[in-house]
């Protein structure tokens, strides 16, 4: 039984100077041969067991007509219990569209913001007007309950002041915020552009993780996982599956999915994508890797990992860093700052 789905539309509008996710930059509709792949891929691969959630991720899922959304939604067996999330840009969705979709059964959206500064914005390549956003977000506030926002601190240049008024720009029905530290990824323009200065300061990042957290827990918004912060009741059922570990299934090009301890691949080429060739690639994980996997994924969350023979030595090694109860063992807020350097360490 298969209870978590995964649709990726690997598309944008134009790509963002930090991001190494698989997409790539369109400048007409998502074309109707990659959705009518996805529709068969969901009936070749989805045994129409019923799923608690559905998440449209990208790239940009927004750039997805309504029609299109529909399409690939009349293919699933959900209820109205399922939490069914799409990843939205600003600079692809307005009022109208957000009704329709709503209309259409998505109930969660998640906004890609990043950063209310305009300077910031522009530095890190992100071609979108800070008025947008808070426009994109007020549209959203009024239609969804369930609101989610992405930002990312430790941008090139920030301070601590600029992260705060970031943080005092978010409106207060906002039920869920992922709160990333940026990543510099080798591959990116971004990269290019700050080469000369890639080694980050680690200290500051870790100043910058406590002051997010100290600032959003004032307004209302617990950490959860190590960059996700909710309202009480509104974490996301998808990402936690992720966390737990649970089977989930990926669709379209570049989606992972694991399946009882099986990885499947996604080719990462929408065109042999769309043609089906040597779409596949299917390895089972061994008994290791599971248990490292797992290890990985769960501690990233404030409930953590089920203790057992193995991680009960760590737990006597790092007294301020772990911490047990109820049989399962977590990372206390300290910890979490090291998670990197502890979790490696605890791995079979
Ligand atoms: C697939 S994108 C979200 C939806 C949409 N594509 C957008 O950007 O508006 C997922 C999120 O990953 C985060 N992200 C992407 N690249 C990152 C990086 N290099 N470091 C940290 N976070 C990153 C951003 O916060 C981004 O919103
Ligand atoms: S951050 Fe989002 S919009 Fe920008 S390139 Fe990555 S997936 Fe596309």
């Amino acid at each position: 039984l298969v209870a978590h789905l995964y649709i990726h539309i690997p598309f944008c509008k134009s790509k963002c100077g930090y991001c190494d996710f698989f997409s790539v930059p369109i400048h007409k509709l998502i074309t109707d041969d990659y959705i009518n792949a996805l529709v068969s891929e969901i009936s070749l691969r989805y045994s129409q067991d019923k799923v608690a959630t559905i998440y449209f991720g990208g790239g940009t899922p927004s750039l997805l007509t309504e029609q299109q959304t529909e399409k690939i939604l009349s293919k699933i067996n959900y209820d109205k219990e399922t939490e069914i999330t799409m990843e939205c840009n600003p600079n692809s969705i307005n009022k109208e569209k957000l009704k329709n979709l709503k209309n259409i059964g998505i109930n969660r959206i998640s906004i890609g913001i990043q950063t209310f500064n305009q300077k910031l914005l522009n530095t890190i390549g992100r071609k979108n007007t800070n008025n947008k956003q808070i426009e994109t977000i007020q549209h959203c506030l009024q239609i969804f309950e369930n609101t989610s926002i992405d930002l990312m601190h430790s941008l090139p240049e920030q301070s601590l002041l600029e992260l705060e008024k970031d943080i005092k720009m978010i409106p207060r029905e906002v039920k869920h915020i992922s709160y990333y530290e940026l990543t510099l990824e080798k591959n990116t323009l971004l990269f290019k552009k700050l080469h000369s200065r890639c080694d980050k300061a680690e200290d500051l990042d870790i100043l910058f993780y406590e002051y997010v957290t100290k600032l959003l827990q004032q307004n209302n918004f617990n950490r959860y996982e190590i960059s996700n912060y909710c309202k009480h009741g509104y974490e996301c059922k998808h990402n936690q599956a992720y966390w737990n570990y649970d089977d989930y299934l990926g669709i379209g090009a570049g989606a992972v999915s694991t399946i009882q301890g099986e990885r499947i691949e996604n080719i990462k080429n929408i065109e042999n994508y769309i043609m089906q060739e040597n779409a596949l690639v299917k390895y089972q994980l061994t008994e290791k890797e599971i248990y490292n996997e797992r290890l990985l994924m769960q501690l990233r969350t404030t409930k953590g990992s089920v203790l057992d023979k193995h991680l009960e030595k760590y737990l006597e090694k790092y007294p301020d860093y772990l911490q047990a109860k109820d049989n399962r063992v977590f990372l206390t807020k300290k910890g979490m700052q090291l998670y990197n350097t502890i979790v490696v360490e605890m791995m079979l």
